[in-house]
């Protein structure tokens, strides 16, 4: 039996060590290495798996997805060939959570503009003026996508009494109950909240949902927070309302063309950025291709796994060995 780890182009960093020690132990029970009659794939969001890709590996069974966005997979074309993608929901959803507070925070009170003044040798003496930026407690919240790490992100927020507004497709009274929260449409969210943190995954229904229209509905005061995916926001748009002031700030862990980032938002001061780390702690990493690999194995065993995405495939039980 084979598990290849398929890598499209040569990883410019080091393979996180904690996932190739996942796979040796993986090794005991199983051989593992690149062949064409690959039954299994482990792949990191950065490998697109499309449909020409497909028909190259005619014994492939599973393909496990170490994230849980998988916007990477051409899922219909997985589909098509009786091939299941699995993904990691949940072992991440805490430290994404926290990551999207972090550049909260950040737009919000400066902290990245701060940092680098003071280590530019700028701090001279204290003003009463200086980085003046926008209060977060008390204030209004919208969450888009209402997923498992948006309700994180807004359970977060009750500890700043804030008030929820979200989107989703269908009203969720259990996260209502817990803080508040107020379903509207995408237009109201824009308008009403002064604090917006996108969720949902990207698909062809969310490509730019928020563009230049979207970005003129919000307060100017405003801040927006982008860790889910980078084209779910129109980043040219973006970087207009952000140089012009007609939006307070921003905060982004995710691009259009990562790991490209827009020219017009490297010199701005108003957008904190990161280098899509929303799940990059130890501990999260490590559930993540824990989960990945027993995902896998459950497939190979001829077991359901616990992460099905295209879970129709599963109809005649897990995809067997061809
Ligand atoms: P999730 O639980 O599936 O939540 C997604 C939410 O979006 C659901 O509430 C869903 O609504 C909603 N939704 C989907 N399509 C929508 C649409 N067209 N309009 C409005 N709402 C829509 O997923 P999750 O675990 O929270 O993850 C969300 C995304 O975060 C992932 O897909 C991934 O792209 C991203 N992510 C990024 C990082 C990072 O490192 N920055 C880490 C983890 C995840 P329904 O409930 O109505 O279906
Ligand atoms: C990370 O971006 C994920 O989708 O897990």
């Amino acid at each position: 039996m084979t598990i290849p780890v398929y890598r499209p182009y040569p990883f410019r960093d080091a393979v996180d060590p904690a996932l190739v020690r996942g796979l040796k132990r993986l090794r005991v029970r199983f051989e593992t290495r690149l062949h064409p009659r690959t039954e299994a794939m482990v792949v990191l969001l950065q490998t697109k798996v499309t449909a020409d890709l497909l028909p190259t590996l005619p014994r492939l069974r599973v393909i496990a997805n170490v994230a849980v966005g998988y916007d990477n997979v051409d899922v219909p074309a997985c589909t098509t060939r009786g091939i299941l993608l699995t993904n990691t929901p949940d072992v991440l959803t805490d430290a994404t959570a926290d990551i999207a507070w972090a550049l909260l925070l950040a737009a919000a009170r400066r902290v990245t503009e701060g940092d680098r003044f003071v280590r530019a040798g700028k701090f001279k003496r204290w003003e009463w003026t200086l980085m003046r930026g926008v209060d977060v407690h008390g204030k209004t919240l919208g969450i888009v996508g209402a997923g498992r790490i948006g309700q994180a992100v807004a359970r977060r927020a009750r500890g700043f009494s804030m008030r929820i507004l979200y989107t989703a497709r269908a009203r969720k009274p259990g996260f209502e109950r817990e803080t508040d929260a107020r379903r509207v449409d995408l237009k109201g969210l824009l308008r009403e909240s002064d604090f917006v943190s996108i969720h949902v995954p990207l698909s062809p229904e969310t490509r730019h949902l928020v563009g230049a229209k979207e970005l003129a509905l919000m307060k100017r005061t405003a801040v927006l927070v982008n860790t889910a995916r980078g084209p779910i926001v129109d980043e040219a748009a973006l970087a207009r309302v952000l140089r012009s002031g007609r939006l307070f700030a921003a905060g982004l862990d995710v691009y259009e063309k990562e790991p490209e980032v827009h020219a017009g938002l490297l010199g701005l001061e108003n957008v904190a950025l990161l280098p899509h780390v929303g799940s990059a702690t130890d501990e999260t990493r490590r559930r993540m291709y824990e989960t990945a690999l027993r995902n896998l194995v459950a497939v190979l065993e001829g077991r359901r796994p616990p992460n099905p995405v295209n879970a129709q495939v599963l109809v005649d039980g897990p995809p067997r060995r061809r």
